[in-house]
């Protein structure tokens, strides 16, 4: 059998990684400003998190939803108390598109409605509501195209507005910072009036913090910055440094029903604990203050660069737009430089390390970047 040749592959086999860095099977060496796709939040093979899963594992890997588990229960408990959401409820699954798939269920049983506000540029997942709320029409199938979506312009109160006032509109659907629409950040005006809206006109109000969460922004999230607060939040990507998990964090707005929700994977005892290493982590090394100052230097640093037309972010979510494509100084930048990014579209770079970032790799970074921008 071969595989479902759906990715486009860099001719790289990266076998092990330690902290920031990763290494190839020939033993070459890379700093990781990619993170597996933001998701690496305390770093590869963090000793803590290898031993905490290795115990697990030889404990007791899985059992189902149907008994009770201390794990999912201290994992809610400790969540709670460092994201500041303490009487919000946990329901745990396995990705972000599930986290959304979810969450957009819960909003449309709870007002019974079935319409939903997204942005241009939103990425959410490729399941069937998470894509259909995605605004990529080509990641879209005709069976997932039901109609159930308008996209607006990000930050444009009037053209929001106009829209909730419809009051047909189930749930408004947000990335904190949206990352594959190349970091983009909403506005604090914008994200109050959203708020304010949401709760005239009866809608669920929905924070994707997937990419942006987990203390990437230099917040626990990074709506935090805007002063509002949501209904429900979607994690995943960091809260299992690896370990696949999503969970979705839910108001005291919502009663939950016994078998409304659920999933046969979803809060398994070796995901918790990776969860539960996570958090030991980033609490022990203060990640999330890390984040902010590793993040303040970086866009200090990269805004001084003329080469560069815009540099956007929070923390350790960075964009750089060009005003060229940036395929062949993004290839350099791995086979010369050894220095693994992430892309947004044609013209944007995204930097998305695990938030251990140092200072000392922040600055080899740089200077490792300005050799390929000449
Ligand atoms: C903002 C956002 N939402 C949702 C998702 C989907 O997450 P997953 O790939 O775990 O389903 C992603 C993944 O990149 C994301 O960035």
């Amino acid at each position: 059998m071969k595989l479902f040749d759906v990715y486009p592959l860099f001719d790289i086999n990266i076998v092990k990684g330690k902290g920031c860095h990763v290494w190839d099977e020939h033993g070459t060496e890379y700093l990781d400003l990619y993170g597996g796709h933001a998701v690496i939040s305390i770093g590869h093979a963090h000793p803590h998190y290898v031993e905490m899963i290795s115990r697990q594992v030889g404990t007791l890997g899985f059992y189902s939803n149907s008994v009770i588990n201390r794990l999912q229960q201290q994992l809610a408990e400790r969540l709670g108390k460092v994201c500041g959401y303490d009487d919000y409820a946990l329901f745990l699954i396995n990705s972000g598109a599930e986290a959304n798939e979810n969450a957009l269920k819960l909003a449309s049983f709870y007002n019974g409605r079935t319409r939903v506000v997204s942005f241009n540029k939103a990425f959410h997942g490729r399941t069937s509501l998470a894509v259909e709320v995605t605004n990529n029409p080509k990641i879209i199938a005709p069976i997932n195209d039901n109609g159930h979506v308008t996209y607006l312009p990000l930050n444009d109160i009037e053209a929001m507005r106009t829209e909730l006032a419809k009051g047909d509109v189930c749930a408004v659907i947000i990335e904190g910072i949206q990352g594959v629409g190349g970091i983009q950040l909403p506005t604090d005006e914008f994200m109050q009036a959203l708020r304010e809206s949401c709760t005239a006109h009866g809608t669920v109000l929905i924070l994707d913090e997937i990419q942006s969460g987990y203390g990437r922004s230099g917040r626990f999230f990074a709506h935090q910055y805007n002063g509002v607060k949501p209904d429900i939040i979607t994690v995943a990507k960091g809260i299992g440094n690896g370990f696949p998990m999503g969970a979705v964090l839910i108001s005291p707005l919502f009663t939950p029903v016994y078998g409304q929700l659920g999933t046969t994977f979803g809060g398994n005892h070796l995901a918790c604990t990776a969860a539960l290493a996570v958090l030991d982590v980033m609490e022990q090394e203060q990640l999330v203050d890390n984040a902010a100052r590793v993040g303040d230097f970086l866009l200090t640093e990269l805004k001084k660069l003329p080469q560069i037309k815009e540099v956007r972010g929070r923390g350790l979510m960075i964009g750089l737009e060009f005003e060229q494509p940036i395929k062949e100084l993004r290839l350099r930048l791995l086979k010369e430089q050894h220095v693994f990014t992430g892309v947004s579209g044609t013209n944007v770079i995204r930097l998305l390390p695990p938030l251990s970032f140092s200072m000392e790799e922040a600055s080899e970074f740089l200077r490792r970047f300005q050799k390929v921008l000449g």
